[in-house]
């Protein structure tokens, strides 16, 4: 598949702070990449690079196999959304969103067309003439989407484009984007530290850490797979047990929904016995908290189920998981 974009070997500092190290990354065409991590892990300093607005101190930028390092940000056909989408507020909808086109010089009747073609994408065909202020949030959101996307950016970068919003309309707006995503064939850099957004949202994550990448891969395989105690513990639970061979340095991490409470003489490829402290019904899941008699805490989620056994706190139990369910991290993998 073609290569829409590629960072090779990008670097920057503010001063003693190494925003982002050395960090090589391709993305195809359209493809939704969302970049995770913690606060100050980077992300958006990778993304204002690719726009543009923020300059690296070494590495090359290609952007549709064109050497862009250098390209300012207009002439990169990459469309922007941060946080703080701010519409022109004296500007109606129809306005804001032909203003990009506007500014290329367009003739009129090819803005209008367009104009009327991206409201009907994001689903608001009938607010033209409305003021920003006259809609929701969610609604301006996607007619901030409408004005980044109009003049049909081959890359949309989007910074916590949903932070603002409350957790409602946040859901809402994540299947509009991916919605928007395929109607468009667009290619999109996402950036946010909420690790279900990513997961629900992208093809491929791009985990990023103290500056670099930690991991990059599907959802699936940072989830289930991943290589390092950090990825381990930032994309959900995860029980930390010793490892089975004394390989000094390496960790085994396996997922609380793998583990299952075992019935009498019920086999398993690994076996823990353990005290149950607690069990929460969640409804369509079931969480158990134990305890090993080695002293290590943990998690089970397993689907209810009403007719099954019940254990009570205080209660001896045998935890077991399949082999292939445990995951062998090195203590530095990932960088
Ligand atoms: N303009 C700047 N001046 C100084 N330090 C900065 C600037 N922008 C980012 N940083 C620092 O670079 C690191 C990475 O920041 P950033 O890319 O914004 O992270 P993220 O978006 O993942 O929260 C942080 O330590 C941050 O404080
Ligand atoms: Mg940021």
């Amino acid at each position: 598949m073609k290569t829409k974009l590629r960072l090779d070997q990008v670097a920057k500092s503010y001063g003693p702070v190494r925003a982002l190290r050395p960090t090589t990354l391709d993305v195809p065409e359209g493809e939704f990449l969302t970049l995770l991590g913690p606060s100050g892990s980077g992300k958006s300093t990778l993304l204002q690079i690719l726009a543009g607005l923020t300059a690296c101190d070494q590495g090359d930028v290609w952007i549709d196999g064109r050497l862009s390092t250098d390209t300012p940000p207009h002439d990169r056909g990459v469309g922007l959304i941060f946080q703080n989408y701010a519409l022109f507020p004296h500007l109606t909808v129809a306005q804001n969103i032909a203003f990009p086109l506007e500014m290329r010089r367009l003739p009129r009747a090819e803005i209008d067309r367009r104009v009327t073609r991206m409201l009907e994408v994001v689903q608001l065909p009938h607010v033209g003439d409305r003021l920003p202020r006259e809609l929701s949030g969610g609604q301006q959101q996607r007619v901030a989407f409408a004005r980044c996307s109009v003049y049909e950016p081959s890359i949309i970068l989007m910074d916590e484009p949903l932070g603002a919003l409350d957790k409602r309309l946040r859901d809402d707006m994540q299947t509009e984007i991916r919605r928007l995503h395929k109607e468009l064939g667009a290619t999109i850099l996402y950036v946010t530290h909420d690790q279900e957004e990513a997961m629900a949202m992208s093809d491929r994550i791009c985990l990023m850490n103290d500056g670099g990448i930690a991991q990059l891969g599907t959802p699936s395989e940072i989830y289930f797979r991943p290589r390092s105690v950090f990825a381990a513990e930032f994309v959900g639970h995860a029980n930390f047990i010793a490892p089975a061979s004394d390989r000094a340095n390496s960790k085994c991490m396996v997922r609380p929904e793998n583990i299952r409470i075992l019935e009498e003489a019920e086999r398993a490829d690994t076996v823990i016995d353990a005290i149950l402290e607690d069990t929460i019904m969640l409804g369509a899941f079931s969480r158990h908290v134990a305890r090993s008699v080695t002293g290590e805490r943990l998690v089970a989620v397993n689907w209810s189920d009403e007719k099954g056994t019940m254990h009570r706190p205080g209660e001896a139990i045998r935890l077991g998981w399949d082999a292939c369910d445990t995951v062998h991290l090195a203590a530095e993998a990932g960088r």
